[in-house]
């Protein structure tokens, strides 16, 4: 029986390369070392695989289309699928995986280290001391918001969210929350949180921590508007996706000093940086890492390779996206 092929479009350790291969025909591509490929040639690899392993990339109806009857798999190695048109997918007869679960903590816990960062202003004092400029008793130096007894809004209160609370409130902070759909009352209660219209937590929270997929009604979600209400000595943390925020219009808000600072670990045009930003004193910027512990990266790319495997092989497949369609093919 011919082997089926495997196309890898990622980094993986060697030990997974191994088991792949001892598998499947497996092509790959280090997205690490070559940069994500564009939609053309990632159509033209992807033609005749049964399985993708997925970073990064977009992969958009075109391709499920030209590969449909022998693509049936996608396993994204991240949580959001946002780079999937997942729709394409399913009306094509694809499976799409993601890695749900084990990035919860780190990502919790990037969130609250760009709370601190930004409103402890960690970076500039980083940035103070290297210039050679920390040369006397520096009482009035740096001054900066409180963390304990302020408000965290957090707009996206899932899996994540519900860890950063539990995180900010071990800090002394009181945390508030919007959702589309609220949680039941007891479960709030039970978490201590407490459920908000979006431009009520805009205008009451200190930090507004974004956490909510993208998804075409959260695009944009923060715009002019949304930033206008929120209070002038207010800082937004951004650990969802870039385009949840207006990124231009983020620059004049914080321009206009509309708020206080933001800390962003996504954005819009990822990886273009607005380069207005860089400037920006009170804006801490990292390079989308909110997941990238060791352990936690190694645990994606095992559980996308999971996913891919089972798919494959017949075998229950672990984080399904669009299960319908192992319904279908059942
Ligand atoms: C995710 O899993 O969606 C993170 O953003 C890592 O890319």
């Amino acid at each position: 029986m011919s082997r089926l092929s495997v196309f890898v479009h990622s980094w993986i350790p060697d030990e997974l390369r191994a088991r792949l291969e001892s598998r499947f025909d497996v092509d790959s591509h280090d997205v690490f070392a070559d940069g994500l490929l564009e939609s053309e040639p990632l159509k033209e690899r992807v033609g005749g695989s049964a399985g993708v392993l997925l970073l990064g990339a977009y992969v958009g109806a075109e391709i499920f289309e030209a590969s449909a009857g022998t693509l049936r798999v996608v396993a994204n190695i991240a949580v959001g699928v946002d780079n999937i048109d997942v729709d394409a997918a399913t009306r094509n007869g694809v499976l799409v995986t993601n890695t749900p679960g084990v990035l919860d903590a780190p990502v919790a816990d990037m969130s609250m280290a760009l709370v601190l960062a930004v409103g402890r202003r960690l970076a500039e004092g980083d940035r103070y001391v290297r210039a050679g400029r920390f040369r006397t008793f520096p009482f009035s130096l740096l001054w900066s918001a409180d963390i304990g007894g302020e408000t965290l809004g957090i707009i996206g209160l899932g899996r994540i969210g519900k860890r950063v609370a539990s995180r900010a409130q071990s800090f002394g902070m009181k945390v508030c929350y919007h959702n589309r759909n609220r949680l039941p009352d007891d479960e709030a209660a039970a978490l201590g949180v407490e459920w908000r219209s979006l431009s009520d937590l805009l205008a009451e929270a200190r930090y507004v921590v974004l956490l909510c997929p993208l998804t075409p009604e959260t695009h944009h979600l923060i715009g002019a508007p949304e930033l206008a209400r929120m209070r002038s000595d207010a800082f937004l943390i951004n650990v969802a996706r870039g385009p949840v925020v207006h990124e231009q219009a983020l620059v004049e808000a914080l321009r206009k000093e509309e708020i206080a600072g933001a800390a962003l670990d996504v954005y819009e045009f990822e990886p273009k940086v607005e380069p207005a930003l860089w400037e920006m004193n009170n804006v801490v910027l990292t390079p989308h890492i909110a997941s990238a512990t060791r352990t936690t990266r190694l645990a994606m790319i095992d559980l996308a390779a999971r996913n891919l495997e089972a798919a494959l092989t017949g075998g229950d497949v672990p984080t399904p996206v669009n299960p319908e369609v192992l319904r279908r093919s059942s």
